[in-house]
């Protein structure tokens, strides 16, 4: 075809070559390359290109990115910065069936006063129809297409104006500019920059759904993720009702801000009170089961950690690690091993966070050790007692981050006791719990188990 040419794109990183490569020399991936046609505008010479950009003195600059609008979802705003900044364009990945169209309707649904449409490529306005009803909630400024092609969005975009237009999603889309197929490399780079210059200009946000690779990352090259404004991961077991939804990048606020859902019949339930759903209200006290004070985001939160330790009747003892780093874990079965005198070797070790939640707060390594040795013993910890350490190479508890907020919320949960390292500073004297502070981890077993 005149003036077209055919490249080969790593599906993975993104990387471009002339020629097809069984492994990306980029990112290490194996038959990733797939070819794309792309079509070759014809240069232009310097003197004919169409100016229609002005720079402008910064001062002169008007215009505050910091008006936002509440997206009539708490826990969303909380994760955006505070509400959805105009024009920007956010991108919201996770795995299928998590529950991001979901979120997206409810979203359109709620948000008072905004024209919005939504577009979506997988599913027919009738099965959306029925999602609403399903939630029960309607509006009079929803728009509902369904349609991949750029082109058509826009003559929509035109007709109907909306505030917030919602892509569903955007590995569906599909440019005429271009040959290859919906979801490849260029067409997600190519739609996703032209939804981008539409955003600013008209200062329309832009909500783009994306899928996930069986890897955990968003499917499409990390050009996507440079494109968009704000990058949310939405993630949870789809075996469990719970769902934490995450900036990992966010051009108008901190990424450290985490929103939590319930998903319930009728749609996603915002979780104002993370900490009491996480934790099993149980009445007796059972053996591995150890509680810990974890900071996510802003927001302190209890977690609950259950270990089982039994005999490995095969040779091989068995090693596994829900919801938190499995090398981790070894490190402080390790650490057990030199400064407790207690062995592990010859058995099967299981560790779960209940919940579904995922954690990488070294500050539940003093509960995980305590519910590591509980199982092994089969003496429960009370459920009175929690937990917030980190534990070094040579078996020291370390002070962790924000102690004061961990231990406020441990109180405010009714726990009686918290085990924290001997270094912390704790600023503020509290009448309701007690506060043990501890330097090695041996001495826990002297308190937990004698
Ligand atoms: P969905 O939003 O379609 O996921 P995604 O777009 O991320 O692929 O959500 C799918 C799951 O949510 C599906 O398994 C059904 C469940 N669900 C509920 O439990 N309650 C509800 O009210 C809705 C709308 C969905
Ligand atoms: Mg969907």
């Amino acid at each position: 075809m005149a003036g077209s040419k055919s490249v080969y794109y790593c599906q993975n990183c993104g990387t471009r070559s002339a020629t097809w490569l069984g492994r990306c020399n980029v990112c290490g991936q194996w038959n990733t390359f797939v070819e794309e046609v792309i079509q070759r505008s014809p240069s232009k010479k310097r003197e004919n290109v169409v100016v229609d950009s002005q720079p402008q003195l910064l001062k002169d600059i008007t215009g505050d990115t910091s008006v936002r609008i509440s997206s009539g979802i708490g826990e969303l705003d909380r994760v955006l910065g505070g509400g959805i900044v105009q024009g920007s364009i956010i991108l919201l990945g996770g795995d299928p069936g998590i529950g991001k169209s979901t979120l997206m309707l409810q979203l359109a649904l709620n948000i008072k006063n905004t024209k919005v449409l939504y577009v979506s490529g997988e599913e027919s306005a009738t099965q959306i129809k029925l999602r609403a009803s399903r939630m029960q909630l309607d509006s009079d400024n929803c728009y509902i297409v369904n349609e991949t092609s750029l082109q058509a969005i826009f003559s929509h975009i035109d007709s109907i104006k909306p505030n917030i237009l919602i892509i569903d999603s955007i590995q569906t889309l599909q440019t005429d500019t271009l040959d290859s197929s919906a979801g490849s490399i260029s067409q997600i780079r190519e739609t996703a920059s032209e939804l981008q210059r539409y955003a600013k200009q008209t200062a329309t946000t832009i909500f783009l759904i994306g899928h996930i690779t069986k890897d955990g990352v968003l499917a499409g090259p990390k050009v996507l993720e440079h494109i968009v404004d704000v990058v949310l991961q939405f993630e949870g077991d789809n075996k469990f009702v719970y769902r934490l939804i995450r900036a990992t990048k966010n051009r108008f606020g901190s990424v450290s801000e985490i929103g939590i859902f319930e998903m319930m019949q009728n749609g996603l339930r915002e979780v104002d009170n993370p900490s009491e759903i996480l934790i099993s209200h149980r009445d007796e006290d059972i053996s591995g089961v150890a509680v810990a004070t974890t900071i996510e985001g802003n927001r302190s939160l209890l977690i609950e950690v259950q270990a089982l330790v039994a005999s490995a009747i095969y040779g091989n003892p068995q090693r596994s690690a829900t919801g938190f780093d499995f090398r981790r874990l070894s490190m402080l079965l390790a650490v057990l091993d030199k400064k407790c005198g207690k062995k592990f070797s010859s058995h099967d070790v299981f560790l779960n966070i209940a919940g579904g939640i995922k954690t990488d707060d070294t500050a539940v390594d003093l509960s995980i050790v305590a519910a590591l040795l509980s199982s092994a013993v089969d003496i429960p910890i009370s459920s009175k007692d929690c937990f917030a350490g980190e534990l070094s190479l040579s078996g020291e508890v370390r002070p962790v981050s924000r102690i004061d907020t961990r231990i406020s919320e441990a109180m405010k949960l009714g726990y009686k006791r918290i085990f924290i390292s001997a270094s912390s500073k704790v600023q503020t004297h509290y009448d309701h719990i007690e506060v043990k502070k501890i330097s090695k981890v041996s001495e826990l077993i002297k308190y937990l188990f004698s």
